[in-house]
């Protein structure tokens, strides 16, 4: 693989077509794309990757005075301190919807674009919100591990939790979580919700206190965005939850006060947890490991190829738009 930002700068190849003109703007890269998308930005702009250098430090020593944009996940974001060094910064283009990891009130007073990408992940955020609900409540990991090690018929099956008809509590009730709901359905699931505000429209029951809803679920499920910061599921919301009372995220791990879900799941506060995400990713906290009752994902609800490439195309557009002096269309700081 063939990296622009080995190549100096005087031997850059001389613009030859109108995709080429944007050759002159430097983009800094701080994580992979599907090769489609990566080859149309590498053809447009000169793509500096960060998750590819040998010195990272270096790299943006070199680099950082002439980025233009930065591309980059919602979980990785863009830190402040990396922020301020890149004096030229026009645009942040997430590649994803969560923009917690990027601060926004300093993007905003320099006039700086942030960009998510909404709508094409929904499904595949809800569906790996349902297909960890499936997998930890029916214990799916565990059957498969007992098959692949060859104890079927040796090893004792211990029954599962039942799915259809548990009452399903959803923390945030945006996109995602109403895709959820939706899917609930189809397994007689009640569903009530928690959130800052009441959806009326949505037809589902708001919970206005967390611990309450945590009471009243036998799955919760974590669908709220972390832009406040703010840990939601605290050691008394766990507590609440119950000994037969699954947790599943799809959200952010910082979400969920991750020290106080191992001890939940270890002495049985709890009965089960489905996650995609962790407070410190890629690091899942080795207790965690050890549990059957737990399933692990990592941070991939996205992740299919489907949704990466319409991802990576709203990507592609707002820097298109931002560089010919138009507004980003997912803009969300202006
Ligand atoms: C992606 C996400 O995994 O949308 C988000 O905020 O965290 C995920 O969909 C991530 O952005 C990868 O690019």
């Amino acid at each position: 693989m063939r990296f622009l930002y080995s190549v100096p700068p005087d031997v850059r190849p001389a613009p030859r077509t109108t995709t080429e003109t944007f050759m002159t703007i430097d983009i800094l890269l701080t994580q992979p794309l599907p090769d489609t998308i990566d080859a149309e930005l590498s053809a447009r702009y000169t793509v500096h990757r960060l998750y590819a250098a040998e010195q990272p430090d270096a790299l943006l020593e070199r680099v950082a005075p002439r980025i233009r944009g930065v591309v980059t996940g919602g979980a990785n974001g863009l830190s402040a301190a990396l922020m301020e060094r890149l004096g030229a910064l026009e645009i942040v283009a997430i590649n994803g919807i969560g923009t917690d990891a990027v601060d926004l009130d300093r993007a905003r007073a320099r006039g700086i674009h942030v960009t998510t990408t909404p709508d094409v992940l929904t499904d595949d955020v809800a569906d790996m919100a349902l297909g960890l609900i499936l997998m930890t409540l029916r214990d799916l990991g565990a059957g498969e591990r007992i098959v692949r090690a060859g104890r079927w018929g040796k090893a004792a099956q211990p029954l599962a939790t039942q799915v259809t008809g548990k009452r399903l509590g959803i923390v945030g009730l945006g996109r995602v979580g109403r895709a959820i709901a939706q899917r609930a359905q189809a397994f007689r699931m009640p569903v009530s919700y928690f959130g800052p505000r009441e959806h009326r429209d949505s037809g589902y029951r708001f919970v206005p206190d967390l611990a309450a809803l945590a009471r009243d679920s036998d799955v919760l499920v974590i669908a709220a965005s972390a832009d406040h910061g703010n840990v939601l599921v605290t050691a008394d919301v766990l507590a609440a939850l119950g000994p037969k009372g699954f947790l599943i995220n799809v959200a952010r791990g910082k979400l969920v006060d991750e020290a106080a879900l191992v001890r939940a799941l270890a002495d049985g506060t709890i009965a089960g947890a489905g996650l995609d995400v962790f407070a410190n990713e890629p690091h899942v906290p080795a207790a965690l490991l050890e549990l059957d009752r737990v399933v692990v994902q990592p941070h991939r609800a996205s992740a299919t190829h489907e949704t990466r490439e319409a991802m990576g195309r709203i990507v592609l557009a707002n820097l298109a738009a931002c560089f010919a002096g138009r507004h980003p269309p997912t803009s969300v700081t202006r």
